[in-house]
């Protein structure tokens, strides 16, 4: 059953926070921002982290503490600069345009479509896409869940109307059940993405099913993460618990969930760290062959 919100007036909605501000589908204005800050924060004192995960059915909660602290202590406000390093500018607006021309491509969105990021982190690339995608449908809502308390921070903190909220990629229907509590993320979405997130989980199919299991009946998702690689030193360095994927592996553990798959790899960008350099792929999923 839905809890009322727990704080002094409630983490408003998010189309009050749109509506506050009399242009939707805009970047949102300091005073709504701040609000929207100043309730996340609150919210996320009240927080228990561990009992949240615990809730949620967590197969592995030290796995999952130890990449909180990765991602709260080596990179949460550092996040963007440290994408910029991995791709330069040129890789990264390849990422941006990919995901965008998903979102906008057929089968084409809802007037007001609501899109998901799954593992948002600081919002570096959930940004950069809603405001392409927000150019071509204005009243597009966007809404990022990640697990790191610091990361979405750093993205509350940027001027743009997305509404931030922890979670689990392998519970994303859990996550936003929990999250309703504070704030009025909707049960299901017309298109989820997800940016390299899934090498960080330690149970990337149940990620395909979790997407599945929010995602509406003519609903698409991508997925861009790593393609497999030898480089062991990036667990250490980003916090990596899967060394990319084969893209079979990939197809694998998508088609188990979903009738329309396709995988291919973006040519031409690399993630570049410690001198090594690993392809990236895209995995598009679709609910309708
Ligand atoms: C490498 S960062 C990517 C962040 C962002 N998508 C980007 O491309 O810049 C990985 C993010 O996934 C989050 N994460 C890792 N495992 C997760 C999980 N199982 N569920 C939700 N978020 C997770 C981390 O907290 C971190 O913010």
């Amino acid at each position: 059953m839905r809890r009322s919100p727990p704080l002094g007036g409630g983490f408003k909605s998010h189309s009050q926070y749109c509506a506050m501000y009399n242009n939707p589908g805009s970047t949102i204005g300091s005073f709504e921002q701040i609000a929207m800050l100043t309730d996340f924060k609150k919210h996320l004192d009240q927080l228990q982290l561990e009992s949240v995960f615990r809730d949620l059915g967590v197969s592995d909660p030290t796995a999952l503490a130890r990449t909180v602290k990765h991602f709260t202590t080596k990179e949460g406000e550092k996040r963007d600069k440290i994408v910029l390093d991995y791709f330069g500018k040129g890789g990264i607006e390849r990422i941006v345009d990919v995901v965008t021309e998903f979102l906008l491509e057929p089968p084409k969105l809802p007037e007001n479509p609501k899109i998901l990021d799954v593992g948002a982190g600081s919002g570096f690339f959930t940004v950069k896409v809603a405001k392409k995608v927000l150019l071509k449908c204005p009243k597009a809502d966007f809404y990022a869940l990640d697990l790191t308390p610091a990361m979405l921070l750093s993205l509350a903190k940027k001027k743009i109307q997305i509404a931030p909220f922890i979670g689990i990629a392998e519970n994303i229907k859990g996550s936003i059940e929990h999250a309703r509590s504070y704030c009025d993320i909707p049960l299901s979405f017309d298109a989820v993405f997800s940016t390299l997130m899934l090498h960080h989980s330690t149970e990337p199919e149940r990620v395909f099913e979790s997407i599945q299991k929010v995602l509406k009946a003519n609903g698409k998702a991508m997925i861009v993460d790593m393609m497999e690689h030898s480089f062991k030193e990036f667990k250490a360095q980003m916090g990596d618990v899967h060394l990319g994927f084969k893209l079979e592996s990939v197809y694998e553990m998508a088609q188990k969930h979903f009738p329309a798959v396709q995988i291919e790899k973006i040519s031409g960008i690399c993630c570049e760290c410690l001198g090594r350099s690993a392809e990236i792929f895209a995995a598009v999923v679709r609910n309708r062959a």
